[in-house]
């Protein structure tokens, strides 16, 4: 990889922690064949919740003595950060994971504890990034147009403190051309179509799908792919911004049906994850105002960002029984272990629920899924 004379000293500099940083992504460029280091807009750092960093992690943030250089956002933590007794979360977590927290202000970044950073600040057609959280990069690269590999935690943490990123993949045009045409031939849920599809692509989908998505359902087919295959963006014919750029593939695949449905007896019912738009908070409300008290928990997640945009609809749906979240979500939070059954109507919760908290999932559509809270 060519480097710069500023870029090698960098390689050289007094402050270790922007030479490791810098190593880091010379490494990872010369693994993956990139010609060069290009410069990023934004970062977008993943992995960030206490029960995933531990302590080894979290001393190797508080050791790095470096600020980030351009606009660098977090994924969720492991709990509500105001909100975090009633998560049943125990002090001793709390306190580690607020100095995970610290630790990353100290840095420089944005507490924004989001996987959906697109709907606190939206990067631009042709930006470069460095975004960690899959389902945040795929919805980039897909929904926006934006440009990010799918980083680590640590490659997205040095390629925020170095300020570039290696060129290559998805940073490459040609590199996002659509491989595998998908029909997708009856009106599916796009979260269960994008777990079963997941398995199954191997390169990246252009879809042809009867109807026009709304902005949730791509979100939504975004995240599945990428919690069950290698997915980090796909297209639509007549909807995402860069399907007209490329030929349409000749290999055709043809889905008509998704069938994830997994039976048990759900004593939670989480929404959010990725987390919810004011859209879908929205929904929830016009869906439970008058149904009575829920019958089973019921969970919901999304930003701080989004929570404080909509204060008053928040507090009306607490008024009707049902706990909103932020900072966090069931996935990455031990909060969730407590229960035996979570109906999530997220492909990429009903995948990682059972690997990461132990728990049974099953999934419903979000009208299912709150209906399910009020029978
Ligand atoms: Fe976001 Fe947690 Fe799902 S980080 S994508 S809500 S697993």
């Amino acid at each position: 990889m060519d480097l710069s004379r500023e870029e090698e000293k960098l390689l050289e500099s007094d402050n270790p922690a922007v030479a490791k940083c810098m190593e880091i992504l010379v490494a990872l460029g010369e693994i993956f064949g990139a010609d060069r280091l290009i410069p990023i807009v934004s970062a977008h750092i993943s992995g960030i919740s206490y029960e995933n960093i531990g302590e080894e992690g979290l001393e190797w943030l508080k050791s790095l003595k470096a600020k980030v250089k351009v606009k660098t956002t977090v994924n969720p933590a492991g709990m509500d950060s105001e909100r975090w007794r009633e998560m049943g979360i125990d002090e001793d977590f709390a306190r580690k994971q607020t100095e995970v927290l610290k630790a990353l202000v100290d840095l420089g970044a944005e507490l924004t504890l989001t996987c959906t950073p697109y709907y606190v600040y939206k990067p631009n057609f042709g930006d470069h990034l460095a975004w960690a959280e899959s389902s945040a990069v795929v919805y980039a690269n897909s929904v926006l147009g934006a440009m990010t590999n799918r980083e680590s935690g640590i490659s997205a943490l040095a390629s925020a403190i170095i300020g570039k990123t290696p060129r290559y993949g998805l940073h490459v045009k040609e590199n996002r051309a659509p491989t595998v045409l998908v029909k997708v031939k009856e009106d599916l849920n796009p979260s269960a179509l994008g777990v079963v599809l997941g398995r199954e692509l191997d390169g990246i989908p252009i879809f042809e799908f009867g109807r026009k998505l709304r902005d949730h359902e791509l979100k939504q087919l975004g995240a599945s792919l990428a919690s069950t295959g290698n997915v980090a963006i796909f297209h639509v014919i007549g909807q995402t911004p860069e399907w007209r750029d490329f030929e349409i593939p000749k290999e055709k695949l043809e889905v008509d049906e998704a069938d994830v449905r997994d039976e048990c007896d759900p004593d939670l019912i989480a929404l959010g994850c990725p987390h919810l738009s004011s859209e879908e908070i929205m929904e929830v409300l016009r869906f439970v105002e008058r149904r009575g008290r829920p019958k089973i928990s019921v969970w919901i997640f999304t930003s701080r960002h989004v929570y404080e945009e909509m204060k008053e609809v928040v507090e009306k749906l607490e008024r009707c029984g049902i706990k909103v979240f932020r900072d966090t979500c069931m996935v990455v939070s031990p909060a969730t272990e407590k229960f035996e059954c979570v109906m999530v109507d997220s492909g990429k919760a009903l995948t990682y629920l059972p690997k990461l908290r132990g728990v049974k999932a099953m999934f419903g559509t979000t009208e299912e899924c709150l209906r399910r809270a009020f029978e």
